[in-house]
């Protein structure tokens, strides 16, 4: 049986399975954050998962505090156990679907919400109106910060070399023992640790369908129009982008 924090550091490392610069656009992302709203920050933390994103938050600012909030309790549970002694991190269950998701969360305002490899599994209504929920719970000046699959068109050769080449990679890593997606689940099913709430996962995402991707400028394009001062990309790549939304 694993510890919750060799849990919490698998997942990390499936996450970079498919992200080799997962570290890279985090660091982008605590720079802006820091800058924008100094060094005790609230913050929250959508669809937070196992809550990579918190840890690395109060490693680099201490004062910060932050909520974490998404949909599935395995995940919740290796955040709430690799966090068991952390005041600083409030976990929350919610449907980000669910036009009532953020009615469970501590009162707001926001100095920034900050979000990764998520926002892509919600249709494009749901998310229109998330940005517009997301709007409402930042303050003025409070940032967005969303790093997450933002395929362009007009690139297809560059798109096409990248994925060879991050496929010979997952290959290599692969070869090194490290889980896929479904192997990472598969692992974390047997273990007694995590089988109950990997099965109602099982259950709470049986339906569930892929949503819709866009490229960088739709997304800022509708953040502006959800409400946003401004809205730009803070870090690029071939496939991902973080874009960042000023309130
Ligand atoms: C690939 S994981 C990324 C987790 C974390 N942000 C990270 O970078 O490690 C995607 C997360 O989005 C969450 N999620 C997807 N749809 C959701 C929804 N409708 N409501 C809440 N969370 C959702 C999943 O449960 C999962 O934790």
């Amino acid at each position: 049986m694993n510890s919750w924090n060799d849990w919490q550091r698998s997942w990390d490392l499936q996450q970079q399975w498919y992200l080799p610069d997962r570290e890279e656009r985090f660091r982008v992302m605590l720079d802006l954050v820091e800058a924008v709203a100094g060094p005790a920050p609230r913050v929250l933390d959508l669809a937070c998962g196992t809550g990579s994103i918190s840890g690395r938050l109060f490693a680099r600012l201490p004062e910060a505090v932050s909520t974490g909030v998404d949909l599935d309790p395995a995940l919740l549970a290796i955040a709430g156990g690799h966090f068991a002694d952390e005041s600083r991190l409030t976990l929350v269950t919610a449907d980000l679907r669910d036009p009532d998701w953020a009615a469970a969360l501590p009162e707001g305002p926001y100095d920034a919400v900050l979000t990764a490899t998520a926002l892509h599994w919600l249709a494009t209504d749901d998310l229109l109106r998330l940005y517009g929920d997301l709007a409402g719970l930042l303050r003025p000046g409070g940032l967005f910060l969303n790093a997450d699959h933002t395929p362009e068109a007009g690139i297809p050769l560059l798109r096409a070399a990248d994925d060879a080449f991050q496929q010979r990679r997952r290959e290599r890593e692969s070869a090194a023992g490290i889980h896929d997606w479904q192997g990472w689940w598969a692992a974390a099913a047997a273990d007694p640790l995590l089988a109950e709430p990997v099965a109602a996962r099982s259950m709470i995402y049986r339906d569930h369908k892929d949503g819709d991707v866009h490229p960088a400028d739709w997304h800022t394009a509708r953040l502006v129009e959800a409400g946003f001062r401004e809205a730009g990309v803070a870090w690029r790549s071939v496939s991902d982008s973080l874009v960042a939304a000023v309130r």
